[in-house]
């Protein structure tokens, strides 16, 4: 395990480009649920039922306290060492990008700056009818919760299944994966896309991929190196 360690931890510290795409593992030492794992969100909820534009347009009451509960739970939680080592890697690296499919803003809190976030931030919200964004960081967003411009039905910000990710962020990420020297792989279970396809693009052009996982997923099979630890344990030692 050791040696494992210090020659990801050469890689990191030698990569011209680096890029690292994170998952719900990384923020499950922060006190937040992960979504397929024994204890995962989606173990206890059906995501037909929450995160679907279908669901949304069938119950959108049920939806909001899904994100609510959710709003209340990431606001009494904070950033961990995994997330506090990528800031430190930007910092380091010539270049470095750090693409994420977490909504919960802790990469962001804990100082990256390069950061691609797939599937939206829950600190955000939209209109359901028309082109209005806008942050919102209310613990609670009462319901129904009107449009400023349009008066239609705000939604949380994230993308959900079935649903397609900007264009310009996914073109964005796709270009950081196609040109990274390393690619770390941390806490995701690689099997939502577009998202996972990430992987292998950075693999089919030439990175050194670098896994952290406590398990192995559907990428460990093309990783050059796969370290089963915990995220926050492991990644404070490739700095
Ligand atoms: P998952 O819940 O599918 O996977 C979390 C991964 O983290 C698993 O492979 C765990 O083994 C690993 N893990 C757990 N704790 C860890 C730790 N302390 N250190 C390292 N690894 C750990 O979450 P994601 O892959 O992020 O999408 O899920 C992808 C997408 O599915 C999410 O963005 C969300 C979800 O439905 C949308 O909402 C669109």
């Amino acid at each position: 395990m050791e040696e494992v360690i210090q020659e990801a931890k050469s890689k990191v510290l030698n990569s011209k480009r680096l890029v690292a795409l994170t998952g719900a593992g990384i923020s499950a030492e922060s006190g937040v649920p992960t979504f397929r794992g024994k204890d995962g969100i989606w173990q206890r909820h059906r995501v037909t039922d929450l995160a679907t534009p279908e669901a949304f347009a069938k119950d959108p009451k049920l939806v909001w306290e899904f994100y609510n509960w959710r709003r209340n739970l990431i606001s009494k939680v904070t950033y961990n060492p995994a997330h506090k080592a990528l800031v430190a890697l930007e910092k380091i690296a010539l270049h470095f990008a750090l693409i994420t499919q977490n909504i919960d803003d802790l990469h962001r809190k804990a100082g990256s700056k390069n950061l691609i976030e797939l599937h939206g931030n829950i600190w955000w919200v939209c209109c359901s009818r028309c082109r209005f964004k806008a942050e919102d960081r209310r613990v609670s967003i009462p319901f129904p919760p009107v449009c400023p411009e349009c008066g239609g039905m705000l939604r949380p910000n994230v993308v959900w299944f079935g649903e397609s990710l900007d264009m310009t962020i996914l073109n964005n990420a796709v270009k950081e994966a196609e040109r990274a020297e390393t690619f770390l792989v941390i806490g995701t279970s690689a099997v939502v896309q577009p998202a996972a396809s990430l992987i292998g693009i950075a693999k089919k052009n030439g990175a050194f991929l670098i896994e952290i996982n406590l398990e192995p997923t559907e990428v460990s099979s093309i990783s050059d190196i796969s370290i089963r630890e915990k995220a926050a344990k492991i990644l404070p030692r490739l700095t």
